[in-house]
């Protein structure tokens, strides 16, 4: 437990000169551990393991390996955008794995929400550890903890990290951010270069939008779900609420209802809009959306998101309701 505690002389990092401080001494003590080795990151794209590819890119360059696995239930770009900014911007080794068709296959007809996170969980590691296997001379595993993460030792994290892996697979650890809290793994993101959409990212369940297409999961539905959510971030980006609103996204949930479309009755979903404010996630707040927004992300759901006719919008607070539809 010793070392899992924050150092005391580890200071509050709110500016850039903190955060180029830190990456200095991260920069030394990532040199030094590694050596001459070859260190493997699971790159999600969320903000604590890009933190993470970025340091170690500067530190080791190409003896980091980044496996950015594609389960299918990551958000429109999602993908594209870590190729982009870690292959093509930061010259990252990256491999991409799309097992997209995996992960769908495994959760068809599986309803149980939680039989969903585990299929997800584990089939994250064994197309994980598959990738990892194909790497000569590995010695070192790099994961995004955080601060939080130890303190909880949180539910929440555990899709996302790496644990669980193969026996065969016992590498050391390499843990440069799990003193910071996520405020300071933003400011230190900034500091290191990678662009505003992936430091000021809003949090993104491991299950990604698996949670948020509830019940058993189909490809139409899910393509509702993707499509949905990547009209409103847009809308939400262009009414300038990004990084306002604290969390904000659809949902598509497993029953239908009639409407009419080109004159004719139809039959199909609804999607959700969810938006909330909050400290902590442990109670929210619904979001106090212009009723004009509302309205236009409603028209373009409707017209551009095939399957559905209807959307709701979702004003619950938490306590009772949860943030996700799970
Ligand atoms: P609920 O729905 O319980 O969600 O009010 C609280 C917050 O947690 C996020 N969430 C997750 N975050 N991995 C994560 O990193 C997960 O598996 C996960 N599940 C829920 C949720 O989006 C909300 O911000």
């Amino acid at each position: 437990m010793e070392n899992n505690r924050r150092p005391a002389d580890l200071e509050r990092i709110t500016t850039p000169e903190q955060a180029e401080k830190f990456i200095d001494e991260q920069l030394s003590k990532l040199r030094e551990q590694i050596g001459n080795q070859r260190v493997l990151l699971a790159l999600s794209g969320g903000v604590d393991s890009s933190v993470v590819a970025a340091l170690l890119i500067r530190a080791v360059g190409k003896q980091l390996v980044c496996v950015h696995v594609n389960h299918g239930l990551l958000r429109k770009g999602e993908p594209e955008q870590v190729i982009r900014v870690f292959r093509d911007k930061l010259g990252a080794e990256l491999i991409y794995v799309d097992a997209a068709d995996r992960f769908l296959d495994a959760l068809a007809g599986v309803d149980d929400p939680e039989k969903k996170r585990k299929i997800i969980g584990g089939l994250f590691i064994d197309v994980f550890a598959e990738e990892a296997k194909k790497l000569e001379g590995i010695s070192f595993l790099a994961q995004g903890t955080i601060y939080p993460d130890i303190l909880e030792s949180g539910p929440v994290k555990s899709h996302h990290n790496v644990g669980g892996l193969p026996e065969e697979l016992n590498f050391t650890l390499v843990e440069p951010i799990k003193f910071l809290y996520k405020d300071e793994v933003r400011v230190v993101g900034k500091t290191l270069g990678l662009p505003d959409s992936m430091v000021y990212r809003q949090p993104f369940p491991g299950p990604g939008l698996g949670v948020r297409c509830v019940g058993a999961i189909t490809r139409d539905r899910l393509e509702a779900v993707r499509e949905s959510d990547a009209i409103l971030r847009e809308e939400f980006a262009l009414a300038g609420l990004e990084g306002e609103v604290w969390q904000y996204f659809t949902v598509v949930p497993d029953f239908r209802s009639t409407g009419i479309r080109d004159g004719k009755r139809c039959y199909e979903w609804p999607a959700v809009i969810r938006a909330v404010n909050t400290v902590d996630a442990v109670t929210a707040e619904p979001a106090a959306l212009d009723f004009q927004l509302v309205q236009r992300i409603v028209s373009r759901i409707t017209t551009e998101v095939s399957g559905i006719n209807r959307v709701l919008w979702d004003v619950s607070p938490k306590p009772s309701a949860t943030i996700e539809w799970e």
